[in-house]
This record gives structure tokens, sequence and C-alpha cells, in this order.
């Protein structure tokens, strides 16, 4: 093969990576979410619980706060009943992506 058509096949290969590598963070955030967060919050996810802690749904978190404050909240004490094992810091990174990835959605009723 030509030098410059590998190139040019490296090249697209690298364009498309990080699109992939979103999507397996996202799909791992919103299993995440299902498992620790989806007792309190609306994850987005389509299904309809009855929330009745006041939290915002995670739609209205997307588009309401910025990536930073999402994350911060997530390791800051005082976020009632998060967790009692720590997220690792790769959970937290899957849960941010699927959770910044939900800011197009339409918000939800009763949210703050
Ligand atoms: C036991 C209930 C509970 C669980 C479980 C829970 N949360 Fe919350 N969360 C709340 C409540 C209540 C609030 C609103 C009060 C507050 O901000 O502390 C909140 C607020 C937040 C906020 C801040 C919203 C804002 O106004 O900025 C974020 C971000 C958040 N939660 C993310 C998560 C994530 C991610 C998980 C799962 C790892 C999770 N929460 C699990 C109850 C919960």
């Amino acid at each position: 093969m030509q030098r410059s058509a590998l190139f040019a096949l490296t090249a697209a290969m690298l364009a498309c990576m990080p699109a992939a590598a979103f999507a397996e963070e996202t799909g791992r955030g919103k299993t995440l979410a299902r498992d620790v967060c989806s007792n309190c919050h609306d994850i987005g996810d389509g299904i309809d619980r009855v929330m009745t802690v006041g939290a915002p749904s995670f739609v209205w978190i997307a588009q309401n706060r910025k990536p930073g404050e999402i994350e911060a909240k997530m390791i800051r004490p005082g976020h009632p009943d998060m967790p009692e094992a720590p997220l690792t810091v790769a959970d937290r990174q899957h849960l941010l992506a699927y959770i910044v990835s939900l800011a197009g959605e339409a918000a939800q009723q009763g949210d703050p």
C-alpha cells in the first residue's frame, strides 16, 4: 500500500474513534445510572418512575448544569444517600458522559 493511502486510512480511523469511545461510555454510564441513581433521579431512559425525594431529572441536570458541576456533585459529600461504595473515576466519567448526552432531550415535568 502506498504510504499516502496508509496515512489517509490511519487518519480516517482515528477520526472515528472518539465517537465510538463516547458511545461506549454513555452505554456504561446508563447502566450505572440505572443501578445507582435511578432510585431518586429520573435518569432519562424513558421509564416513568415515581420520584419522591425531589431530585432533579438527569435531563434537567444536563441542560442546567456544567459538566464540572455535575462531576463535583458525584464526589461531594452532602448529596443525600450517595452510593456507599464510592464510584471509581472511570464510573464517574461514564456517568458524566451519559448525563451530558441527555442535554438534547425534551425536559421532564416536575423539574425545578
Ligand atoms: C437517595 C437518593 C439519591 C440518589 C441514589 C442519587 N441522588 Fe443525586 N440528588 C438527590 C437529591 C435529593 C438531589 C437534590 C438535592 C441536592 O442537590 O443535594 C440530588 C442532586 C443531584 C445533582 C445536582 C443537581 C443540581 O441541582 O445541580 C446531581 C448532579 C446528582 N444528584 C447526580 C446523581 C448521580 C450521578 C447519582 C448516581 C451515582 C445520584 N445523583 C444518586 C438524590 C439522590
